[in-house]
């Protein structure tokens, strides 16, 4: 039997946990037709909260509406991708054959012999025209196009200003389209940052969060028991506390707990021993592409806030830092926007991605390192 579970960037869990609500404000959105909130949205949250899973389920309901949907990653070409996506999906719909166009070169008598006539060079229309001559036979059946767009990021922000603004003349004249996009939410508040991305911000907001604990139970113990894999019930309590309800922890959690069944049946000492697994993968994966992802300062910040073992007061981290409030605020800000902490009450902030205290903790040396090599 092989693992249920899906510990991969964007792999479709076993269960979706918690996000039955996204889906229907989705299905609603194409009910309701042009103009409706939902068909320009925006899904952000942490790494690995599942945003890109929530854009192949989105485009799972759209495709079994009979939508067409064009699905792309913000890297650099993006919008000529989306322009090929779109003619590519025009020239395959299913037109009447007269509609279609002659793409074969073809010989007319001349005198003095025959010449060939070259085929037309393959069209180019720009994006605007690519989505509308789309659009057309795609709205005559009574269907719509779909485009998601994953991980947008600055970098691409020149093509996602175009895209956005063929989408706002799309909108405007009613045509039957959506438009989704993901990112983390330091990059969406770039984005939005952006005068010309005005129309995004006007974008129905999908922040993901973390799941609740008893939805997690139940999505591991139906897993588990669908592949005729026993679990006590200590053994599942600690597999679910330790997931911290965080989406891509409790595809580490399952996946290497349930390695560790014997004879069929996970007992309480496989599962603390797969936990301890998965802290390790977590660590490995998710905690170094995020503190890769942020300034010296920013570490250091972290650093002297895994002293404690709870929310950090703001004035202790800026005393370890020997910094003033100013200069820490200017941090925490970043930090927060950046999803990596949250808000705990007045003058307190806590991490918000599970472990990631104890992961800076064992690694601490590393990244107080850094931090002062840069400042100083
Ligand atoms: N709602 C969910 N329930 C259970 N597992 C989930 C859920 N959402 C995501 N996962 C699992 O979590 C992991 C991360 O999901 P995904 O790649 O979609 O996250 P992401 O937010 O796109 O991350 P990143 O910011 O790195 O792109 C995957 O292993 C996926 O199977
Ligand atoms: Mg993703």
């Amino acid at each position: 039997m092989p693992n249920p579970f899906t510990p991969t960037a964007g792999a479709r869990p076993p269960v979706l946990i918690g996000r039955d609500a996204v889906l229907e404000d989705f299905r609603i959105a194409l009910e309701d037709g042009p103009g409706a909130p939902g068909r320009l949205s925006l899904v952000t949250g942490a790494r690995g909260v599942g945003k890109t899973v929530v854009l192949a389920e989105l485009t799972e309901i759209a495709r079994t509406t009979g939508w067409v949907t064009i699905d792309e990653t913000a890297t650099p070409g993006l919008l000529e991708r989306v322009r090929l996506s779109a003619v590519r999906a025009f020239e395959t719909l299913d037109l009447a054959p007269g509609k279609r166009r002659a793409l074969t070169g073809f010989t007319v008598g001349r005198l003095g012999g025959a010449q060939f006539v070259p085929p037309p060079p393959p069209r180019s229309p720009g994006l605007r025209e690519a989505l509308e001559e789309l659009l057309s036979p795609v709205e005559e059946r009574g269907s719509g196009l779909l485009v998601t767009i994953d991980e947008v990021h600055r970098k691409e922000i020149d093509d996602l200003r175009q895209i956005a603004a063929t989408f706002q003349h799309l909108v405007r004249e009613d045509r039957d389209v959506a438009l989704v996009v993901a990112g983390l939410p330091s990059a969406v508040h770039d984005l939005l940052n952006d005068d010309v991305l005005t129309f995004l911000r006007r974008a129905d907001r999908q922040t993901l969060a973390d799941v609740p604990l008893d939805d997690v139970r139940v999505a591991l113990s139906t897993t588990i028991a669908g592949s005729e894999v026993d679990i006590t019930e200590e053994a599942l309590d600690v597999a679910t506390t330790a997931t911290g309800g965080y989406p891509f922890m409790v595809q580490l959690v399952g996946y290497h707990v349930w390695r560790r069944a014997d004879d069929g049946v996970i007992e309480v000492e496989a599962a603390a021993a797969g936990v301890a697994a998965a802290q390790v993968r977590l660590g490995s994966t998710v905690h170094e592409a995020n503190l890769a992802s942020l300034s010296a300062v920013d570490r250091t910040y972290l650093v002297a806030m895994a002293q404690d073992d709870g929310p950090s007061r703001t004035s202790a981290v800026a005393a370890r830092m020997s910094r003033d409030m100013q200069y820490q605020n200017v941090y925490r800000d970043r930090l927060i926007t950046a999803g990596i902490i949250k808000p705990a009450g007045h003058g307190l902030v806590d991490f918000a991605v599970p472990y990631l205290r104890e992961y800076l903790r064992d690694h601490a040396a590393r990244y107080e390192m850094q931090g002062r090599l840069t400042e100083e």
